[in-house]
């Protein structure tokens, strides 16, 4: 991990510890990190995941790709440094979430094993679910909802990702989604029962 680049900073700790703040909201925080290629289905299953969080009562939020980049991270594009600092970015965010008692769902690309890992590194151990959504890329080209790849075939979006960037499949993800063998609801309960074994929620 880098060194800060201001001088002169003191952490200041809360004065609830963990255990007090996990039981005062009544549940653990933990980050959910969807990984997969554009249209693989990443924002549809966790706003789903949200959804059915949100009914049991559970304290659940999304962090989605395109909407951070509208705010946030609007100054970055889609350059490999960009990339990685987006992802950081988002990774301190959803650890803040977390540690808050927020179960944060994130759904980006993120298409850096390294970067997926290093925001592995900074959540506290047995907090951190990445969840591989699988589609092939014929499917997702398929799909193309926003018509991003047809464009990126023309060649009129550089660096795009399956197409001209590359994305590199995790290697050991606590859970791994096919899309295109169950619905959303059936996606999104995959997440829900993983965090129920995992005694993050309530079974
Ligand atoms: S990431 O690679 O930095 O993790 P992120 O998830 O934030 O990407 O944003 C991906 C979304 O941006 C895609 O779903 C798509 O809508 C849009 N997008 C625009 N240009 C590109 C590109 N060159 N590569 C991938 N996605 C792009």
């Amino acid at each position: 991990m880098s060194e800060p680049k201001s001088a002169n900073i003191t952490w200041h700790g809360a004065i609830v510890t963990p255990e007090e703040r996990t039981a005062a909201v009544g549940q653990r925080g933990a980050v959910v990190w969807l990984t997969g290629l554009s249209a693989s289905g990443k924002s549809t299953i966790a706003r789903r995941a949200e959804q059915l969080l949100l009914e049991r009562g559970h304290s659940a939020y999304v962090l989605d790709g395109d909407n951070i980049r509208f705010g946030l991270n609007k100054d970055l594009g889609f350059s490999p440094a960009d990339r990685t600092e987006n992802i950081r970015r988002i990774g301190e965010v959803a650890k803040l979430f977390a540690d808050g008692c927020v179960v944060t769902l994130t759904a980006f690309i993120s298409p850096y094993r390294a970067d997926r890992d290093s925001v592995r590194a900074i959540m506290p151990e047995g907090t951190f679910f990445e969840v591989f959504v699988h589609a092939d890329l014929a499917v997702c080209e398929e799909r193309d909802p926003k018509g991003l790849y047809k464009k990126a075939r023309a060649g009129q979006i550089p660096e795009f990702t399956g197409i001209s960037a590359p994305y590199e499949e995790p290697a050991a993800p606590e859970m791994t989604i096919r899309t295109g063998e169950g619905s959303v609801d059936a996606c999104a309960m995959q997440i829900l029962d993983h965090l129920a074994k995992a005694g993050i929620i309530r079974a």
